[in-house]
């Protein structure tokens, strides 16, 4: 048995490799805890006659430091020489990475600033945080009138609030140019309403202006007729129907055939083939004025969609609230490369 112990010193000593599998074989058939060679030696202790215990205690416990040690610092030459520039590939393809995704609501208010673009509209924009005069008086809007309680509002002070809709930068266009002006108005909105799957108090409005001299309510009907196809598809249908904004007279409301039923009637649309999507009309001359345009001589229609709204209708969303959670699984179905 010393022999083996002699014998085993002389292989440990020899031993090197960089490999790591290699390496660990050689301390699983010397170390393992049931076949290991030097294991099994130490087992045998107990048999070795009792002169010779002291010597082969000693021998085997080198034998064990010695083995224990190699294998130690052959596996750190192995896990160095992993990494080391010896092994990296500079012909290998970079690891994937992913790319991340506009929100559903960029997309479709970067796609309906598109369609206006190319009908001559510039973007512009105002303040969330709105005065009483350009969210509401200029607007037409009386003080103390009931037509301000149509949007709940989130008041700083009495004559400053967040804006309850994007019909305030309308305002601020017109007083800082000169007609003809053609513009939207993108943004974020505030009321104080209660979160349900069909109202939120932060949503995003897109605000269209349009003032020339002659302007119809035929250019404002054909505008949103182009504005329909466009995001909706070439067989989309509009209908307007008469209603009240203090902004605008007339006043309209416009719906789009239902793109489930392409009209016919279903579920969604509550079996009325159209689905609303915006307010519009022909602005009021107060509103004209106010803003220090001539209303003899010019003419303008607005309109104000809200995003939100746009987007459910062509995504088939059910609720509005996805928009507002940041849930991946949601998110990542709108990867578009707008
Ligand atoms: N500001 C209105 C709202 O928030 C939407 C609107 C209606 C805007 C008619 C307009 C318009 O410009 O002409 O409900």
């Amino acid at each position: 048995m010393l022999a083996k112990v002699e014998e085993l010193l002389k292989e440990v000593t020899a031993f090197n490799s960089t490999v790591a599998e290699e390496v660990e074989q050689f301390r699983i058939r010397l170390l393992g805890s049931k076949k290991g060679e030097i294991t099994a030696l130490l087992k045998e202790f107990r048999n070795v006659p009792v002169e010779q215990k002291k010597e082969f205690g000693q021998k085997i416990n080198t034998l064990k430091k010695l083995a224990q040690e190699k294998i130690e610092e052959l596996k750190l030459g192995t896990e160095n020489n992993s990494t080391s520039n010896h092994d990296l590939d500079l012909s290998m393809p970079a690891a994937p990475f992913e790319v991340g995704g506009r929100h559903p609501l960029s997309v479709v208010r970067n796609e309906i600033i598109s369609i206006f673009n190319r009908i001559g509209f510039a973007v512009s924009e105002g303040p969330e945080i709105e005065d009483d005069w350009h969210n509401f008086t200029a607007l037409n809007f009386p003080e103390e009138h009931p037509a301000r309680d149509m949007q709940d509002t989130f008041f700083i002070d009495p004559k400053i609030a967040l804006r309850t809709h994007t019909s305030s930068v309308q305002v601020r266009v017109m007083e800082n140019s000169t007609p003809p002006i053609r513009t939207i108005s993108p943004g974020r909105v505030f009321r104080n309403e209660a979160i349900s799957a069909r109202a939120h108090c932060i949503f995003h409005q897109v605000e269209g202006l349009y003032i020339d001299k002659d302007v119809s309510f035929a250019d404002l009907k054909q505008t949103l007729l182009y504005f329909a196809k466009e995001m909706f598809g070439e067989q989309t249908k509009i209908r307007l129907r008469p209603s009240y904004f203090p902004f605008t007279e007339p006043s309209a409301e416009v719906d789009v055939s239902c793109q489930l039923c392409s009209g016919k009637g279903c579920n969604v649309c509550k079996h009325t083939g159209f689905l609303e999507i915006m307010g519009c009309g022909m602005v009021d001359p107060n509103v004209l004025e106010n803003a220090g345009i001539d209303s003899t001589i010019y003419s303008g229609f607005a309109f104000g969609m809200g995003i939100e709204r746009i987007t459910m209708l062509k995504y088939q969303v059910n609720d509005l609230r996805h928009f507002f959670e940041n849930d991946l699984r949601f998110l990542k179905q709108f990867k578009t490369a707008y």
